[in-house]
C-alpha cells in the first residue's frame, strides 16, 4: 500500500458535476492502487444549482468544501486558489483533474502547477476565440500549464496543435458529458418532469440562457423578453431560470413583463433536465454543454451566441449558431417550429467511454 497513489478532482460550478461523475465511476476500478478524491470549491452554492447534482449523479460527498461563493473574478479566483493550496499542501496529492472552463478550474490547475503538482485537463482544447468570454481565457490558461490534456472533439487536436502543445501530453477520447448523458438516460425516460409542467412530449421549447453577453444589460434582457413572449404564442416555453438571469430580471423590473405562457422554473436537478431536453422540440440556449447534449440526442438546438468552441456540434450536430440578433434567431426558431429540422450526426467518440478511456490513460502515469 506504500505506493498508492492520489488524485484530486475539481468540482465548483454546475456543468462541472455531470463531467467528474463518470470519471470517479471510473476510477473505483482502480481503487486499491489509487485514491480518488473530490474538492468542491463552492462556486456554486445553491442547493438547486450544487446538491441535486450530487444526488442525480450518484457523487459522493466531496471530500472538501472551499465554501467559497460568488464574487468578482479575482475575487472569486483568488479565494479558490488560497483555499485549494490549503488543501494540496495538506494531502500532497499526485495529479489535480480539472474539467471545463470555469473560474474553479483556472484556479485549482494554477494553485497545483505551482506546487509541482501534475496537472489533468478534461474537455482540453475547445476555443471561442473570443477572449471577452472569461470561460475562454480560463480555457487557454489551463491548457497552457496542464500536464495531461483530454480532448472531447477534433477541433480540440488542432487547436492545441496550433497554440505548440506537444502533442504526447494530448488525448482525443470523447466527452465525459455524454457519459453522464447516455448513463442516466433510462432514469430520465422514468421522470415525471412533463406531468409536473403541464408539457406535452415533443411540443415545447426549453430555454437556458445565462451568458453575461444575454443577460447583463436591461437592452438585452428587453429584447430577450420580447423574443421569448413571441415563441411562446407558438408553443409551450419552458424556462429553468439561471440565478444570474434571475436577478438581473429583477434588477431591471421585467420578470412580471414575461408572457403567462412562459412556464418558469426554478433551476432543474439533471434527470429531470434531460428529459426535458430530449423530449424537446427545439431548445434554444447559450449554454456550452447543451449544444453538446442536444447534438448526443438528435434535438434541434438554437445558440444565442456569436461564437462556439463545440464546433462540432454545428459541423456534425444538430446545433445552429444564430448570435445575439433576436429578430435573427425568431425567424429561425419559426423555422424548425414549422418542421424545417437541421439533419445531425453524433460526434466521434461520443460514445459514453470517454471516462474509462481517460483513466485508463491516467493509470498509466500516475
Ligand atoms: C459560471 C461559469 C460559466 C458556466 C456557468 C453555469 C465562470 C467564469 N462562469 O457562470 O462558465 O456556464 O457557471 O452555471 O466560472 N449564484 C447564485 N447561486 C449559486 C451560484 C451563483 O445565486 O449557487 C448567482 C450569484 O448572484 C452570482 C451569479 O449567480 O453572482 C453568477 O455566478 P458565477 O459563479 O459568478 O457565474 P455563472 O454565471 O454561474
Amino acid at each position: 500500500m506504500g505506493n498508492m497513489k492520489k488524485i484530486i478532482s475539481v468540482v465548483g460550478a454546475r456543468p462541472n458535476f455531470m463531467k467528474v461523475a463518470p470519471i470517479h465511476k471510473a476510477f473505483k476500478k482502480h481503487e486499491d492502487e489509487i485514491t480518488h478524491l473530490i474538492c468542491h470549491t463552492g462556486q456554486h452554492y445553491d442547493e438547486k444549482m450544487s446538491k441535486v447534482f450530487f444526488e442525480d449523479l450518484e457523487l459522493p460527498q466531496p471530500d472538501f468544501y472551499l465554501g467559497v461563493g460568488s464574487g468578482s473574478h479575482a475575487e472569486q479566483t483568488a479565494k479558490v486558489m488560497v483555499e485549494f493550496e490549503k488543501i494540496l499542501i495538506q494531502e500532497k496529492p499526485d495529479m489535480v483533474l480539472v474539467v471545463g472552463d470555469v473560474n474553479s478550474t483556472i484556479a485549482c490547475s494554477l494553485t497545483a502547477k505551482k506546487l509541482h503538482i501534475k496537472v489533468v485537463h478534461v474537455e482540453a482544447g475547445l476555443r471561442s476565440f473570443d477572449m471577452e468570454m472569461p470561460e475562454e481565457v480560463n480555457r487557454i490558461l489551463t491548457d497552457r500549464i496542464s500536464d495531461y490534456l483530454f480532448v472531447t472533439e477534433k477541433s480540440g487536436l488542432d487547436n492545441l496543435k496550433n497554440e505548440g502543445v506537444s502533442i504526447d501530453k494530448v488525448f482525443f477520447v470523447g466527452n465525459v458529458m455524454i457519459d453522464s448523458l447516455f448513463y442516466y438516460l433510462p432514469k430520465s425516460d422514468k421522470s415525471n418532469i412533463h406531468i409536473e409542467l403541464g408539457v406535452e412530449k415533443g411540443s415545447y421549447v426549453l430555454i437556458t440562457l445565462h451568458r453575461p453577453s444575454n443577460v447583463d444589460t436591461k437592452e438585452s434582457l428587453e429584447k430577450l423578453v420580447h423574443f421569448l413572449n413571441v415563441l411562446s404564442e407558438q408553443r409551450k416555453v419552458v424556462f429553468p431560470i439561471h440565478p444570474r438571469t434571475k436577478n438581473n430580471l429583477g434588477k431591471f423590473e421585467l420578470l412580471k413583463t414575461l408572457s403567462k405562457n412562459i412556464i418558469l422554473t426554478d433551476p432543474i436537478g439533471y434527470v429531470d433536465f434531460q428529459a426535458l431536453t430530449k423530449n424537446a422540440e427545439l431548445v434554444v440556449t447559450d449554454s456550452g454543454g447543451i449544444q453538446e447534449e442536444t447534438t448526443a440526442l438528435g434535438v434541434q438546438c438554437i445558440t444565442l451566441r456569436t461564437s462556439t468552441e463545440r464546433p462540432s456540434t454545428v459541423d456534425v450536430g444538430t446545433n445552429q449558431l444564430i448570435g445575439l440578433d433576436l429578430e435573427k434567431a425568431e425567424t429561425a426558431c419559426l423555422d424548425v417550429l414549422n418542421g424545417n429540422k437541421k439533419e445531425g450526426k453524433i460526434p466521434e467518440l461520443w460514445d459514453g467511454k470517454a471516462a474509462e478511456r481517460i483513466v485508463e490513460i491516467l493509470h498509466k502515469y500516475v
